[in-house]
C-alpha cells in the first residue's frame, strides 16, 4: 500500500504507521474482535476525508472508520487489514448565537463534550449512556445509538437536523443548513443514521438540543418480580410526562457490581429485581409524581431509594451503569442487545437463562437494559465453546417473540450472519444496491451489516 502518496495528499502528520499505536486502535472495546491494520489516518477536515476516500476508492484500499471505538458489534475493527480512519481529530463544536436550539459538531466530538456545551446554554443533548466520554457523534449517528433517555428524546436519529458526509467515492454530500423542514428528495440524515459507516463517513452534523429540566428526581425500586417492574414501567410511560429513564436490572448483576466495585448491598440483597426510574422537567416534578396511576403505585412500594441531587443520583446510577464494566472485568462476554415487545419481555426473561444453560451449563448470562424501550442487554460470560450455538438460539428465540436481534448497538460484523432472521431477501438485496450506489468500490467497512463471509 503506497501510504507515501496519502502522506503527500494529507501531510505526514495525518498518517500514523507506528505498530503499537496502530494495534491499540485495531481491537474493539469488548476485546472480542482483534484486528490489524497498516496505518491510522487522522483527517482534520471534510476535504481531508474526501481526499482519503477518493484515493482509497481509486486504489481499492478498504477502510474502517472509527469514532471512540466503543462499538459493541465489531463495526470499527480492521479484521481484514483495512486502513483505519479515525475521526478523533475532527472535534470542533459550536452553538450559534442566532439559533441556540441547534449545536454543530464535527464527527469526532464526544457525547460528553456536546452535553457540556449544551448545559452551559441551559440546554441538554437528548442522547446519554455510559460511554459518553469516548463515544463520538459520528459513531452514535452511524449506529443510531439509543441509551438511557430514548423514551424521552428518542434515539440519535431523532436528534439530527442536518448531516454532512463523504461517500465511498469521495463525494461530499448533505449539508448543515439546520432547516427543520427541508423536503427536497431522499433524506440522507435518516439514511446515514444507522448505516454503520458502510455508506459514507459522517464528517459533521447539526443536532437539536432540548430545554434543560429544572428539577430531576431518581428513584430506585427494590422489587420481587419482573411483573412489578413492568407495571411501574407501563405507568411511567403512560401517566407521567417527566419520565426520562426506566432501567431494569437484577440481583445477579448488582451482586457482581458490588463485588467488583465494592459497593454497599441494596436492602440486604432481599430483592431479585430492580427498576431505576428518573423523572425530569419543569418545577413540580416531585408533586406530579404523586398523581395518577403512578402515584398510586408509588404509595404501595416498600423499598424505594430517592435521590434529588446529582451526587445521590450518581450513587444510584452506579448499580445500573457499572454492569458493562463489571461483566467485562470477568472475561469477554457474548454481548446480545435485543428488543422484545413489552408483552413478551417477561416470558423471555423467564426462559433465557435456562435456554442458554441447556446449551452450555457453565455459561453465566447477565440481563439488564432499557425497560421502557423493551431493550434488554444479555451479556453471557463463559459461553465458549458453544458461543455461536447460544447466539443463534437466543436470536432465533427473540425473533420468534417478534423482537429485534439488535436494539441499539447495530449489526456490525457480529450480527451480520443473522440479518436474514430480521430482514427479508428483497430488503437485503436492496441494502446491497444502496451500498453500491454510495460506495461503488465497496471500500467502506466491508462485511459490516452485509456479510461476505470473511
Ligand atoms: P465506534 O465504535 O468508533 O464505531 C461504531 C460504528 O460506527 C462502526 O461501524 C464505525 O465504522 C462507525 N463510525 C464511527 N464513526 C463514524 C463516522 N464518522 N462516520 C461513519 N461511520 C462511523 N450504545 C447504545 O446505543 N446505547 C447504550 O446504552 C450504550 N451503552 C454503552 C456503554 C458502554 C460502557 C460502552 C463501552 C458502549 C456502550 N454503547 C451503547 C455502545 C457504543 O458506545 C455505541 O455503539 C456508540 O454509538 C459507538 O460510538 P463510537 O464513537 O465509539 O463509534
Ligand atoms: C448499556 O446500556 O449499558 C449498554 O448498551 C449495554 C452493553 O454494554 O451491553
Ligand atoms: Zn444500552
Amino acid at each position: 500500500m503506497h501510504l507515501s502518496e496519502l502522506e503527500g495528499l494529507l501531510g505526514k502528520d495525518r498518517v500514523y504507521q507506528d505498530p503499537d499505536l496502530v494495534q491499540s486502535y485495531s481491537n474493539d472495546w469488548t476485546a472480542r474482535y482483534i484486528g490489524f491494520s497498516p496505518a491510522i489516518i487522522f483527517p482534520q477536515s471534510t476535504s481531508d476525508v474526501a481526499k482519503v476516500l477518493s484515493w482509497c476508492s481509486i486504489n481499492q484500499v478498504p477502510v474502517v472508520t472509527q469514532g471512540g471505538n466503543t462499538g459493541m458489534v465489531g463495526g470499527s475493527v480492521p479484521l481484514n487489514g483495512e486502513l483505519i480512519i479515525s475521526m478523533q481529530r475532527m472535534n470542533k463544536l459550536s452553538i450559534s448565537d442566532t439559533n441556540k436550539s441547534h449545536i454543530q459538531a464535527e464527527a469526532g466530538t464526544t457525547i460528553s463534550e456536546i452535553q457540556k456545551l449544551a448545559s452551559s446554554h441551559n440546554l441538554v443533548y437528548g442522547v446519554d449512556f455510559g460511554a459518553r466520554d469516548s463515544a463520538t457523534i459520528g459513531g452514535t449517528i452511524a449506529t443510531n445509538a439509543g441509551g438511557l433517555n430514548v423514551l424521552r428524546y428518542g434515539t440519535t436519529r431523532n436528534q439530527i437536523v442536518s448531516v454532512e458526509a463523504v461517500t465511498g467515492a469521495g463525494k461530499i454530500i448533505g449539508n448543515l443548513n439546520g432547516l427543520e423542514k427541508d423536503n427536497t428528495g431522499y433524506h440522507f440524515p435518516s439514511l446515514l443514521c444507522g448505516s454503520e459507516g458502510t455508506l459514507a463517513i459522517v464528517t459533521q452534523a447539526k443536532l437539536r438540543l432540548w430545554p434543560k429540566p429544572e428539577e430531576r428526581i431518581t428513584l430506585l425500586f427494590g422489587l420481587n418480580t419482573v411483573q412489578e417492574a413492568l407495571e411501574i414501567t407501563e405507568a411511567c410511560i403512560t401517566s407521567n410526562e417527566d419520565t426520562s429513564a426506566c432501567e431494569l436490572f437484577f440481583r445477579k448483576g448488582v451482586n457482581l457490581i458490588k463485588e467488583v466495585f465494592n459497593l454497599n448491598p441494596l436492602w440486604e440483597d432481599k430483592h431479585s429485581t430492580y427498576l431505576l426510574c428518573e423523572f425530569a422537567g419543569p418545577l413540580g416534578v416531585t408533586d406530579r409524581l404523586s398523581e395518577g396511576a403512578l402515584g398510586k403505585i408509588l404509595q404501595a412500594q416498600e423499598s424505594v431509594l430517592v435521590a434529588t441531587n446529582h451526587s445521590d443520583s450518581q450513587k444510584i446510577w452506579q448499580y445500573r451503569e457499572l454492569h458493562t464494566l463489571a461483566i467485562s472485568s470477568k472475561g469477554v462476554p457474548l454481548k446480545l442487545d435485543v428488543t422484545l415487545p413489552l408483552q413478551n419481555l417477561e416470558y423471555f426473561l423467564k426462559e433465557i437463562e435456562r435456554r442458554c444453560q441447556e446449551i452450555n451449563p457453565a455459561c453465566s448470562p447477565y440481563v439488564f437494559g432499557h425497560s421502557a424501550d423493551g431493550n434488554l442487554h444479555l451479556n453471557i460470560l463463559n459461553s465458549e465453546p458453544a458461543v455461536k450455538k447460544i447466539e443463534k438460539e437466543v436470536l432465533e428465540f427473540v425473533v420468534s417473540l417478534e423482537g429485534s436481534i439488535s436494539a441499539e448497538h447495530g449489526i456490525g460484523r457480529a450480527k451480520a450472519p443473522y440479518l436474514h432472521l430480521q430482514r427479508n431477501k428483497a430488503e437485503i438485496e436492496l441494502f446491497t444496491e444502496i451500498k453500491k450506489a454510495f460506495d461503488p468500490k465497496t471500500i467502506l467497512n466491508p462485511n459490516v451489516i452485509i456479510s461476505s463471509g470473511k
